[in-house]
C-alpha cells in the first residue's frame, strides 16, 4: 500500500504535499518524492528512507516555485526500495504517482520496449507512465482511458502532463482515492487525513472515473462524459488526525478506546434494529486478515456459543481461491478496518459474484469493501494511523458482541438480552479503568522485553485472544511471538520452553479453566515465566496475574485484551523502535 497527495491552487503545492505525505507515511515509508510543475518545468525529487529524508534533500536542493504537485510515499511492490524506483516516475511529458498493482506490467514493458521505450525502473508505475504518454496527443483525458483499457491491475494514479500548465489528473480502480475541494484548491489524497487540515469536503470517484482538477474546478469524466459528483462533507478533525501529546499514535489509539468504544455502543445499543439480523443464515463464513480475521475468531465463538449458527473463520488469501460451497442460507461477514485489503476485497467480490449475501464490518466508510458489500455495519473508530490495529480491532470484535446478541435474541436463545444490553453501557468505564493500570503493563514489558520467543495460550475464545495478543507483539516489539490452543502445545511447541520463556496464559471461559491451568502447570514445570490474565481470583499466580472483572460472554474479550496491546506497545516502546510504522509492514494491504 502506498500514499498518494496532489494539489492544485493558489499555494505552493511543496508544504502542503510533504504535510499530506506524513499524514500517509503510515501507508508506507521505504522512499518518497515530490513533483513540482510550474509553467516552464516539472521538477521531480526522490529519496528513500522516511519523509524526513525527503525532506532534508529538499532543503538542500533550489526548488522550483509551482502551483501544481504530486507526492507519493512508498511501500515497495514491484522493484526494491530505492531511488529509481521510487515514485513519482516520468516518461515523455507524463509524470505519475501510483498506488495499487499492475498485474499485467510485464507484458505492457515489453510491448512498449519494442516501441522503443527505455525503462530507467523495475515498477509497474513507470510502465502505466509510458503507456498514458504513448497514447497522448493533446487530449489527457483520452490518453488516459486508452491506457486504462490496456491495464489490468489496482490503481489510484496521481498524473501531471508537462504541457498543460494548469490541470491536474487522476483515476482509480481498487485502490483508494478522493478528490478534495478546497477553497484555495483543489487535492487529491489516498486518505481523507492527508488533506483535512485545507478542507472538509471531497468527493469519492467510482472505478475508472478520470478527474480534472483545476484552481478553482473539478471536473470528473466517466469516458470523454463529464458527469457529476456529489460533494461529501468529512466529519474527521483534524486533531483525530494527529498524536497529540501522545508519544506515538498506537498508544493515543489505546487510550482512545473507551472513547469509540462508547461512541459505537451509542450508535446501536439504543438502536439494536441497525445491528444486521444473521439469525436466518444456516452458515456463516468470517473472511479477513490479520487482527481483523482474530476479530472473527471472537465472532466465531460468540454466534456458535449464543446463537447456535455454524460459523467458519477463513483467511481472505487463502478463501480467495479456494473451492467455496456456498448455499442460500450462507453470510460471508467480511471483516476489514481499512476496508482496502486486497485478499478480503477479493474474498467479498467471490461471495458477490455468486450472489451470496455479505456483510461488512468495516471502519473507512469511504473504502471499496463499505461501498462494495452487500450489508455493511461502521465501527466508529475514528483514523487510524498506527500500522498495528488497536481500537478499530477492539471494535471489529464488539461488532461481533453485538451481532451475536441480537441473533440469540431474535432466535430465543438469550434470556438475560437486557440485562447484557446494560451491562454493555458500562462498559467503556470498566476499560478505562483497566487502561489507567498502564504502569502494571509496562511492569510487564520491562519483564520481557530481551526475551526472544514468547508464547499465548488459551482455549475457544481465549485462544482467539491469543492470536491477537501474540501479533500485538510480535508486530511492534519484533520478539517472535505463537499463540497455540493450550491444549496444543504439548504436540510440539512445548519442546521450545526453556528457562525464563514468558508464556501469557489467557484464562476467562469457566467451562474449561481447569484444562488451561494444567497446561499452565506443564510449562512451568519447564521453568516457564507465565503471565496470566483472568476473570477469576482462584486462578493462581505463578509469576504475574492481572485479574479483570468477570463480565458477560459477550464483551469479556473487551476487557482482556487492551492489556495484551498495551504490553506489545510498552514492550516495543523499551525497545526503542519505529512503533508505528514497523519495518516492513503497511497498515492495509492492497496488494495480494
Ligand atoms: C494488525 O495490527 C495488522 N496491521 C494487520 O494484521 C491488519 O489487521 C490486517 O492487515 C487487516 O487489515 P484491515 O483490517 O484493514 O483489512
Amino acid at each position: 500500500m502506498c500514499g498518494i497527495v496532489g494539489y492544485i491552487g493558489k499555494e505552493n503545492p511543496k508544504d502542503i504535499l510533504i504535510e499530506g505525505l506524513k499524514k500517509l507515511e503510515y501507508r508506507g515509508y521505504d522512499s518518497s518524492g515530490i513533483a513540482l510543475k510550474n509553467n516552464e518545468k516539472v521538477q521531480v525529487i526522490k529519496s528513500t528512507g522516511k519523509i524526513k529524508d525527503l525532506e532534508i534533500k529538499m532543503r538542500n536542493i533550489k526548488v522550483i516555485d509551482s502551483n501544481i504537485g504530486i507526492a507519493h510515499t512508498r511501500w515497495a511492490t514491484h522493484g526494491i526500495a530505492n531511488e529509481t524506483n521510487a515514485h513519482p516516475h516520468t516518461v515523455g511529458k507524463v509524470t505519475i504517482v501510483h498506488n495499487g498493482i499492475i498485474e499485467n506490467a510485464d507484458k505492457l514493458r515489453e510491448k512498449l520496449i519494442k516501441d522503443g521505450i527505455k525503462f530507467n525502473s523495475e515498477t509497474d508505475t513507470e510502465v502505466a507512465c509510458a503507456l498514458i504518454n504513448k497514447y497522448y496527443q493533446n487530449d489527457p483525458v483520452e490518453a488516459i482511458n486508452k491506457a486504462l483499457k490496456e491495464i489490468i491491475g489496482s490503481y489510484a494514479f496521481g498524473i501531471i502532463f508537462e504541457d498543460i500548465n494548469d490541470k491536474l489528473y487522476a483515476v482509480r480502480k481498487d485502490s483508494p482515492l478522493i478528490i478534495g475541494v478546497g477553497k484555495e484548491g483543489n487535492y487529491i489524497a489516498s486518505d481523507i487525513a492527508a488533506i483535512i487540515k485545507y478542507t472538509e469536503e471531497y468527493i469519492l470517484l467510482d472505478d475508472n472515473e478520470v478527474v480534472e482538477l483545476s484552481n478553482d474546478k473539478v471536473n470528473v469524466y466517466q469516458g470523454n462524459k463529464l458527469i457529476d459528483k456529489k460533494i461529501e462533507k468529512s466529519n474527521l478533525s483534524i486533531d483525530e488526525a494527529s498524536k497529540g501529546s501522545y508519544k506515538h499514535f498506537m498508544l493515543k489509539e489505546i487510550m482512545e478506546e473507551p472513547m469509540v468504544l462508547q461512541r459505537t455502543l451509542n450508535k446501536y445499543l439504543d438502536n439494536m434494529e441497525e445491528i444486521f439480523d444473521v439469525s436466518k443464515y444456516e452458515e456463516i463464513h468470517i473472511v479477513a486478515c490479520g487482527s481483523a480475521m482474530y476479530a472473527g475468531m471472537i465472532g466465531r465463538c460468540l454466534l456458535e456459543e449464543k446463537a447456535n449458527i455454524k460459523c467458519y473463520v477463513e483467511c481472505a488469501s487463502e478463501y480467495r481461491y479456494k473451492k467455496v460451497i456456498y448455499d442460500r442460507k450462507t453470510l460471508v461477514i467480511l471483516v476489514s478496518q481499512s476496508g482496502e485489503t486486497a485478499d478480503t476485497i477479493a474474498a467479498m467480490c467471490k461471495a458477490n459474484e455468486e450472489r451470496i449475501d455479505t456483510l461488512a464490518i468495516v471502519n473507512v466508510k469511504t473504502s471499496t469493501i463499505a461501498r462494495e458489500a452487500k450489508h455493511c455495519l461502521f465501527i466508529e473508530a475514528g483514523p487510524e494511523i498506527a500500522v498495528a490495529t488497536t481500537k478499530a480491532y477492539l471494535l471489529q470484535a464488539a461488532m461481533f458482541s453485538l451481532i451475536a446478541l441480537k441473533a440469540a435474541n431474535v432466535k430465543g436463545l438469550e434470556k438475560n438480552y437486557n440485562d447484557v444490553l446494560n451491562e454493555a453501557k458500562n462498559l467503556p468505564k470498566k476499560l478505562k479503568k483497566i487502561l489507567d493500570d498502564k504502569e502494571i503493563f509496562m511492569n510487564v514489558a520491562k519483564d520481557i522485553k530481551d526475551c526472544r520467543d514468547a508464547f499465548f495460550i488459551g482455549r475457544g475464545v481465549d485462544y482467539a485472544i491469543c492470536e491477537e495478543g501474540s501479533l500485538k507483539l510480535k508486530e511492534v516489539s519484533y520478539i517472535h511471538s505463537d499463540a497455540y490452543q493450550a491444549g496444543e502445545l504439548k504436540h510440539g511447541t512445548i519442546s521450545l520452553i526453556e528457562e525464563g520463556v514468558p508464556v501469557f496464559a489467557i484464562i476467562t471461559d469457566d467451562k474449561i479453566k481447569a484444562k488451561t491451568e494444567s497446561n499452565v502447570i506443564e510449562v512451568e514445570s519447564r521453568h516457564a515465566k507465565i503471565f496470566t490474565i483472568t476473570n477469576d481470583k482462584t486462578i493462581k499466580d505463578h509469576h504475574f496475574r492481572y485479574l479483570v472483572e468477570k463480565i458477560s460472554d459477550y464483551f469479556q474479550p473487551i476487557l482482556v485484551v487492551p492489556p495484551l496491546q498495551l504490553i506489545g506497545y510498552y514492550t516495543a516502546d523499551l525497545r526503542k523502535l519505529d512503533i508505528d510504522k514497523p519495518r516492513n509492514l503497511a497498515k492495509s494491504v492492497t496488494v495480494e
